[in-house]
């Protein structure tokens, strides 16, 4: 069956509030809460994801949300929105450490969930202006223009991105070990601080490829599908495809995606 155009609309309209609303709060005074030792929500990430649960809740009230800083209590669909036929996966704003310091690399990242398929990806950068879109079986753009995976084919000539989950302390030693590899193997390695604007570059084709051990299901499915219709390649880190709600991440143009599992495999030893 045909997908509403409303759906990607929404998204799409839907990113473009929360990044006004980045914008307002962003390099301004802006209350900064702990939610963790060193996992910070600010007024932006909750007022952008506020608004857009009321857009979802006025225009369609059987849908459920999984949203980072609300969870889905409240929803259609129960916890998380899950068993809600068409479900909406908002992170409100990816990259909140780099936002509450006043480091300009962040995103919103908003994604619709048709019977456990993504349908619709949207993740916005509204300091760069660049709006990452894709539908299911109809490529991934930037700003209306088509945008491919790169077509490096070693290791050694790939520019990487990574990061580190909030719990990067309780398994530091092995997280390193996996950087300090990749070292000796890429061009050269970059941690950014935004998953979802990360996997769009890769999308896009300025990296080559990622890997984070322990991400959420916000972080990813926006993005998730934008590098998929840009034809990379997603995985956990022995290989199997992807799944939203275990965290562990490996994105590539696809060339160079043997040999980055390779890598990971060899410094991380056995998955824990
Ligand atoms: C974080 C960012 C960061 C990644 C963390 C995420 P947040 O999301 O995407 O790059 O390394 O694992 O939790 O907290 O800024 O939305
Ligand atoms: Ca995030
Ligand atoms: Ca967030």
């Amino acid at each position: 069956m045909a997908l509403d155009p409303l759906y990607p609309a929404t998204a799409i309209e839907g990113a473009l509030r929360a990044g006004r609303v980045h914008r307002r709060f962003f390099r301004h005074q802006v209350r900064i809460d702990k939610k963790g030792p060193i996992d910070l929500v600010t007024a932006a990430d909750l007022e952008a994801e506020g608004e857009f649960r009321a857009l979802i809740a006025e225009r369609f009230p059987t849908h459920g949300v999984l949203g980072e800083e609300a969870g889905a209590g409240a929803d259609p669909g129960g916890p998380s929105g899950a068993s809600a036929p068409v479900r909406w996966i908002i992170d409100p704003l990816d990259g909140t450490t780099n936002f509450a310091h006043g480091v300009a690399f962040f995103c919103v990242s908003i994604a619709l969930e048709v019977r456990g398929v993504l349908e619709v990806g949207v993740v916005y950068d509204p300091i760069a202006e660049e709006l990452f879109t894709a539908e299911r079986g109809g490529g991934a753009w930037l700003n209306g223009v088509r945008i491919h995976v790169s077509e490096t084919r070693e290791l050694v000539d790939a520019l990487l991105c990574t990061g580190f989950p909030y719990t990067v302390r309780e398994r530091r030693r092995r997280q390193v070990e996996v950087f300090a590899a990749f070292l000796g193997e890429a061009r050269a390695v970059r941690r950014l601080g935004s998953a979802a604007l990360d996997l769009c570059h890769v999308a896009a084709g300025r990296f080559d490829g990622f890997w984070e051990e322990r991400l959420q299901p916000w972080d990813l499915a926006a993005a998730a599908l934008i590098v998929h219709e840009a034809g990379g390649r997603l995985t956990r880190y022995d290989g199997s495809p992807l799944d939203l709600f275990r965290g562990e991440t490996a994105v590539s143009n696809g060339w160079v995606h043997d040999a980055l599992l390779t890598v990971i495999r060899r410094a991380a030893g056995p998955a824990a």
